[in-house]
């Protein structure tokens, strides 16, 4: 079923340069988005992925682009935004990033570092801002507590169609780095679909089915 024209998407974390040899990032291992790439090449002549750095060899069809921070995440997202028709954030992009980068390695001293974070561009709201006539858009929120009503509000606030809301806290037996997951789909006009405990390729051939056939 070749729906789209275009599937745009996010994968992996960023890293947040602190110097040289050093930086900020987190335990996402690109596993859910691979996994969507790989199926979306089933639904749409055109697939990108952009990438942040992770273990994973690019699935056949797609073409990736590999970049390592927020701001170079972004830049790629906005790029490639134009002609997607779908667009699907599924990056664990850094909410902050150092806000001094130093040119050479940092040297440590007695007593305590303090690193200042300041905001990196929130990918999501901005192409929520600059959506196009009968572009989908969609997000995953990983949430810990209150799961659903955060994913909802996170779906409002950022004027999507889709939130994927996926339980991360520690009890949840899917999610970050994981092979398999359990997510939640929440749509604009607020109505869920659950789906249970799967593996990340069998969930992310769900995921673009409803969302082809929505
Ligand atoms: N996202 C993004 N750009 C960022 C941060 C996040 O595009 N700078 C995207 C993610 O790819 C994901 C969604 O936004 O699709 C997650 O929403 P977010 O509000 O960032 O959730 P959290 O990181 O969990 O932050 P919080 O719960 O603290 O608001």
């Amino acid at each position: 079923m070749k729906k789209f024209k275009k599937i745009l998407i996010s994968a992996g974390p960023t890293r947040e340069k602190i110097d040289p040899v050093r930086f900020i990032s987190n335990r996402s291992s690109g596993k859910m988005g691979y996994a969507l790439a790989e199926k979306a090449v089933d639904f749409a002549e055109n697939v990108v992925l952009v990438s942040g750095p992770v273990n994973l060899e690019v699935p056949s069809g797609v073409q990736c682009i590999n970049i390592e921070s927020a701001a170079e995440m972004a830049a790629a997202m906005f790029h490639e935004s134009h002609d997607a028709d779908l667009i699907i954030m599924c990056a664990a992009v850094a909410d902050y990033r150092p806000k001094f980068v130093h040119d050479t390695k940092m040297k440590k001293s007695d007593g305590d570092l303090t690193i200042v974070l300041e905001r990196t561009t929130d990918i999501l709201k901005t192409l929520g801002e600059n959506k196009k006539a009968g572009q989908i858009l969609a997000g995953f929120a990983a949430e810990t507590n209150d799961i659903l009503e955060n994913a909802q509000s996170k779906l409002e606030r950022k004027n999507l169609d889709f939130i994927i809301a996926n339980d991360v806290s520690s009890s949840s037996q899917g999610g970050f780095a994981k092979d398999v997951n359990a997510v939640t789909i929440i749509d604009r006009s607020g109505h869920r679909e659950v789906f249970d405990l799967c593996s990340k390729k069998e969930l992310a051939g769900k995921i673009l089915k409803y969302i082809a056939v929505y």
